[in-house]
């Protein structure tokens, strides 16, 4: 009897290689520093990101990892406050001991003042110490968790202290460079024309942590990996997509100054939202791969549409929250202009003008203090072309939607319509879920693992190409104008879904927002 095929429904929760081809050799391997070492998103996110790599065998023993700062501080001392770090962040601390070790014996530090050409000699004077020490190739990855207006000096003095060298087939310099890379258009373009100047455009690993979210990466696995679904993505059978970032939080007292300049529009639409419209809006790409997926990914950005013609209420909603019982109204955070009128929340209706999604409206929605935190990327079908139930007395069966929980309660659930058993005939809707919790009982790793260990293996596909952050900037940018001569945000209370004036977006098209 011939041997029973290899199911591909058989659920393989490891590669069949334990990942092995992602594991990073000595010979690979890099000297990472983290510019801002001392700052929130190094101590919850980087560091605990590299540990965990670390401990999973991603990385070699032995490493090296040098924060830098402006603070004078000793190898000890950064010691001991990244273990505690560790201990309060990392979302596995196996292994980890009471003093880190032998974790913590590979990380370094070294005061940097960020304009002093000097200080950067005495960096790669220290690198080159440490990499002989550790016998480490010389290879490094540069991690710009700064504040933005660092971004350029830093890469600039790092250029010129010839800490960028990118020699072929020898030791490779890389940056990654956080969010939010530029406020506009004019200063995205500022800071890549910077950029161009002292490194390559393949020496650049934009991050949007998005994209490193297992839930996210699923949705190439899902469209491409499927072939039932990808043939009704398109305009003949869509109905509408909708896009949801809720965030519970508010300015947890420390970000009002950032966020009062900054807004839901730059925060998270210009990037994290667009991020996922492409992903689910993208052609397939013919062959994997960074230069085919950015290239699909620029197609879709550059065919968005910003409704401008229409009246701006009908495609375009700006919020702000109020006060409500235990949280402050957004107007009283610290840091935030007691006459400011910056969005909390923002609700979009916009186009992608292509074959494939021509008349499709892809609603975005995104704020701070809502009911959950929750994102969420719903797909909703057309209505069936004609209502066979009609005589049995029975309303229009519900539209057919497939839902994407990106987070928390990672899922993928299909609503469709049955019938409910008893003799009379019944439509009602159905779920059929698919839930990353109870079909692959591991835990989920986190975004910055996935980024970090692409940006080491010199992976770029889930990292912006410079057009790409040029296109996003030039959507954002054509909202922000449109919204310059606007009214005020309205205000909506905090633990609600936001301002009721978003539900005007679905006049012109079947549905309603969703309470995820
Ligand atoms: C960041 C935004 O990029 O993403 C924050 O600047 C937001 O305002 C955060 O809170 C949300 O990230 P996550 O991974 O918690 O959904």
């Amino acid at each position: 009897m011939a041997a029973h095929p290899t199911t591909a429904f058989d659920i393989n929760v490891q590669p069949a290689d334990g990942g092995s081809r992602y594991k990073l050799t000595e010979e690979k391997m890099a000297t990472i520093t983290i510019f801002g070492a001392t700052g929130d998103l190094a101590s919850r996110k980087l560091f605990p990101a590299v540990y965990n790599l670390w401990n999973s065998g991603f990385l070699p023993k032995k490493i090296a990892v040098v924060g830098v700062a402006r603070k004078p501080k000793t190898d000890a001392q950064f010691r001991e406050e990244m273990c505690e770090a560790l201990k309060k962040h990392s979302r596995s601390t196996d292994g980890l001991g009471d003093a880190c070790d032998p974790f913590v014996s590979n990380l370094y530090y070294q005061q940097v003042e960020f304009h002093d050409p000097a200080a950067y000699v005495k960096l790669r004077e220290r690198l080159e110490e440490i990499e002989k020490k550790s016998n480490m190739p010389g290879h490094r990855l540069h991690y710009m968790a700064v504040a933005p207006e660092y971004f350029a000096p830093i890469i600039e003095q790092l250029s010129a202290a010839g800490l960028t060298r990118n020699n072929n087939g020898g030791p490779w310099s890389r940056v990654v460079i956080e969010k939010p890379f530029g406020h506009d258009l004019d200063s995205a373009r500022a800071l890549n024309n910077r950029l161009s100047k002292a490194i390559t455009e393949d020496q650049i690993y934009r991050i949007d942590h998005y994209l490193g979210k297992e839930t996210v990466q699923n949705i190439f696995a899902f469209r491409f990996g499927n072939a039932i679904f990808e043939p009704l993505f398109n305009q003949k059978y869509i109905d509408h997509v909708q896009i949801t970032m809720a965030e519970k939080v508010g300015m947890e007292g420390r970000r009002g100054a950032f966020y009062d300049q900054t807004g839901a529009l730059r925060d998270v639409v210009q990037n994290h939202l667009l991020q996922l419209l492409c992903l689910v809006a993208m052609e397939p790409p013919a062959i994997s791969g960074a230069k085919p997926t950015r290239d699909e990914k620029v197609k879709v950005l550059s065919a968005v549409e910003v409704p401008k013609g229409e009246p701006l209420d009908r495609w375009s909603v700006r919020g702000q929250y109020t006060e409500g019982p235990g949280v402050k109204g957004y107007l009283s955070e610290e840091g935030v202009a007691p006459d400011s009128i910056t969005e909390t929340y923002a609700a979009l209706r916009l186009r992608i003008d292509n074959w494939r999604w021509a008349g499709v409206p892809f609603m975005l929605r995104t704020g701070k203090c809502l009911k959950e935190r929750v994102t969420e990327i719903a797909v909703q079908f057309k209505q069936p072309p004609t209502h066979y139930f009609r005589d049995y007395g029975i309303a229009m069966p519900q539209p057919n939607m497939l839902a994407f929980r990106i987070q928390p309660d990672e899922a993928i659930s299909l609503r469709f319509n049955a019938k409910p058993p008893g003799m009379s005939m019944q439509i009602a809707p159905v779920n059929m879920d698919f839930n990353y919790g109870e079909s692959f009982k591991t835990e989920l790793p986190e975004a910055y693992e996935r980024l970090i260990l692409d940006a080491l293996r010199g992976d770029s596909t889930l990292f912006m190409r410079s057009d790409e952050i040029d296109y996003a900037w030039q959507i954002a940018t054509a909202i922000a104008e449109e919204w310059k001569d606007a009214p005020p945000p309205s205000l909506y209370r905090p633990g609600t879904w936001g301002p009721q004036e978003a539900d005007r977006l679905f006049e012109t098209c079947a549905g309603k927002w969703r309470t995820p």
